[in-house]
């Protein structure tokens, strides 16, 4: 059974993050959505939140899993018995970041988990998880960026943290 393992912090999933899904799931017969940490960000969401939002917008395709990992990416793949991580790539701009860390999972592992790369779909290469936190801080229009449930999620959150862009209706 070809299984591969997408991981990524999802802060929150966004359509770019979907669209990459979705086609990972139609080259595998199992494909593993794993939140873990990135140690360079300061994530909006709590992983369980995270992880509830997935699996929300995820559980319509039946061959996709949603899972948390707190530590190596490189100790989740051996611990389930995986070794091929997914990766998208929007712009060559990403490229340097995700080759050195494929690299590294690479070397790391003993030659255990590779990386494939999947493009993204021209229409969501501008997208990020930070573009759309960023846009909904100011209390801009996240509605092409993420699904409805999620765009409610963020928008709830944005509220608290940012609440002189959220006013009221009296
Ligand atoms: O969505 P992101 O933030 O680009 O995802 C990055 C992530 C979470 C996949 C990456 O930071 C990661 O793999 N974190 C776990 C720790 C690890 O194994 N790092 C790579 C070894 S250098």
């Amino acid at each position: 059974m070809k299984h591969a393992i997408y991981p990524g912090s999802f802060d929150p999933v966004t359509y770019g993050h979907i669209d990459v899904i979705r086609r990972a799931a139609n080259m595998f017969d199992d494909l593993t959505v794993c939140i873990m940490d990135n140690k360079a960000k300061t994530p909006l969401f709590s992983v369980e939140e995270r992880a509830k939002m997935l699996r929300k917008v995820l559980k319509n395709i039946p061959n996709v899993h949603v899972d948390t990992y707190s530590g190596l990416l490189m100790d989740y793949a051996r611990e389930i018995d995986c070794h091929i991580a997914v990766r998208g790539l929007r712009a060559v701009t990403d490229f340097e970041y995700e080759l050195q860390i494929a690299h590294a999972n690479r070397t790391i592992s003993g030659g255990w988990l590779d990386t494939i790369f999947i493009t993204s779909s021209m229409e969501f290469a501008y997208l990020s998880s930070s573009v759309v936190k960023e846009i909904a801080s100011f209390g801009g229009d996240i509605s092409q960026c993420v699904p409805p449930e999620i765009e409610e999620e963020v928008i709830r959150k944005m509220k608290q943290v940012h609440p002189e862009y959220y006013p009221e209706c009296p």
